[in-house]
């Protein structure tokens, strides 16, 4: 294979090289292409292009593989915690007996917000949508850990990162309490961090709360299904905002925003919004389908889908599996996974998917499981973000130590002409 490929333009000849990465995916190499050709090139959407090199996540969407650093979702999703996963995605490798531990230890000691936080949080109004108390939360974190940290200082990189995962479950479960006008909890130490989650959303002060393993293990595999996915959206914007030197938290706080989009991470809470609304009009998936293909219809079928998967989201097969066994677990009977089910069914069988390759993606099935469990519905992307935070982390840290350039693309201008002031 040729490692450079040719140009012409204008009665010359141009010749850029090309990259490939370990898993042979292979790119045109352009940083030369507007001094050398005057030209840029013109990709809404990044469809094509490629931002950075990362050793971090590896998705091929044709064949429907997820790994993180080099070990399958699968594999994660039955041999390891959140927490281990998230030292693989920020660290490289799998911790140790004793690199856990110590990692486990940080985390709790850092397990606890600065009660000024409250005061934040008592601003919003119980109608506010969790999602931006949380980005708003984030950023504050900012205002009571103001040292900017130093990338190249191993000990303040650590410190950063122990700080955001510890902090971000206590952040996410006041999001909640709050508009739920509930008490808020604090984390346990004797407890752990995705057993922290779940008694700091559920504890009721009234009443004794018992640690449901159902629910603490269904909830770590979605954790860890959610934990990194390449340079979707919302992690492109972590590493955008970071490219411009500003720190973790902030461009943290940036990247649950991007989340927050009812295309992106909000999907999952607009796949029950769409569940339910097909079972209030009497479950007629048919009516739905033929709403989500009729170009003159903004109706989409949420939690289909994907930029990259033209195959099955691999998440979506696993958490599809686990949304039967915690529902049967727990002995619930939910008609909505009737319907979500049905609507699989159909959209597998339809030309009109077949041919643009939409499949169920991680959103479609991961709201029946989060209703199972007793999140409500406007914490789903909530959620999505508590798993993502290892991802981001990872992500914004290699960005920052590759020094790559602050991100600027270019455009091109449609607008109107020079013009004086009539
Ligand atoms: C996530 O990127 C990531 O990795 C994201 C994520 C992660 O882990 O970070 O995986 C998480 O965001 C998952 C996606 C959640 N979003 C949804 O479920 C929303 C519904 N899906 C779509 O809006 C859409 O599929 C996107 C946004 C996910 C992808 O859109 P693209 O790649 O820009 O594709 P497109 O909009 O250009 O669609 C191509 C065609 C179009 O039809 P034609 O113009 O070719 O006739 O497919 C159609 C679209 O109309 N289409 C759909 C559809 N999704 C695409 N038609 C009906 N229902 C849908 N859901």
């Amino acid at each position: 294979m040729s490692n450079s490929i040719k140009i012409s333009y204008n009665n010359s000849n141009f010749e850029f090289p090309l990259i490939e990465g370990t898993e042979n995916e292979k790119g045109i190499d352009i940083q030369n292409l507007r001094s050398k050709t005057g030209l840029i090139t013109y990709d809404p959407g990044y469809k094509n292009t490629g931002s950075c090199k990362s050793n971090i996540t590896f998705l091929n969407g044709e064949e429907g593989i997820l790994r993180y650093r080099g070990h399958s979702i699968e594999e994660l999703c039955s041999k390891a915690s959140f927490v281990q996963v998230a030292y693989l995605l920020i660290y490289g490798e799998l911790p140790n007996e004793n690199e856990l531990l110590v990692f486990e230890n940080d985390i709790k000691k850092e397990s606890i917000v600065d009660e000024d936080l409250k005061s934040i949080l008592k601003s919003f109004p119980k109608s506010a949508h969790p999602m931006g108390v949380l980005a708003s939360l984030t950023s504050a974190l900012i205002a009571f850990n103001p040292s900017s940290v130093d990338v190249d200082s191993d000990y303040e990189m650590r410190e950063a990162i122990v700080m955001l995962v510890a902090k971000f479950p206590i952040l996410s479960s006041w999001a909640h309490r709050k508009i739920k006008g509930l008490p808020l909890n604090y984390a346990n130490t004797s407890l752990s961090y995705v057993e922290n989650i779940t008694q700091m959303m559920f504890k009721r002060p009234n009443e004794d709360y018992d640690i449901n393993p159902i629910v603490v293990d269904a909830l770590n595999k979605l954790l860890i299904l959610h934990a990194d996915h390449e340079q979707n959206c919302s992690t492109s914007t972590v590493r955008i905002v970071g490219s411009s030197q500003a720190g973790l938290f902030a461009s943290v706080s940036a990247g649950i925003s991007a989340l927050w989009g009812r295309l992106h991470g909000g999907a999952n809470q607009a796949v029950l919004e769409m569940l339910e609304a097909i079972q209030k009009d009497g479950g007629d998936t048919k009516k739905f389908m033929a709403k989500a293909k009729d170009k003159k219809d903004p109706f989409r079928l949420m939690g289909f889908g994907h930029r990259v998967y033209k195959n099955f989201d691999p998440r979506a097969k696993i958490i599809k599996k686990a949304s039967d066994k915690v529902l049967d677990e727990l002995g619930i009977k939910d008609p909505v996974l009737d319907i979500a089910k049905s609507l699989e069914d159909e959209a597998l069988n339809d030309s009109y998917f077949i041919d643009r390759k939409l499949y169920p993606n991680v959103d479609f099935y991961s709201g029946i499981i989060y209703r199972a469990l007793g999140i409500p519905t406007e914490m789903f992307t909530v959620m999505f973000a508590l798993g993502r935070i290892p991802g981001w982390i990872a992500q914004w840290l290699e960005m920052r130590k590759n020094m790559e350039p602050i991100g600027r693309p270019r455009q091109i201008y449609t607008g109107l002409n020079k013009r004086s002031i009539s």
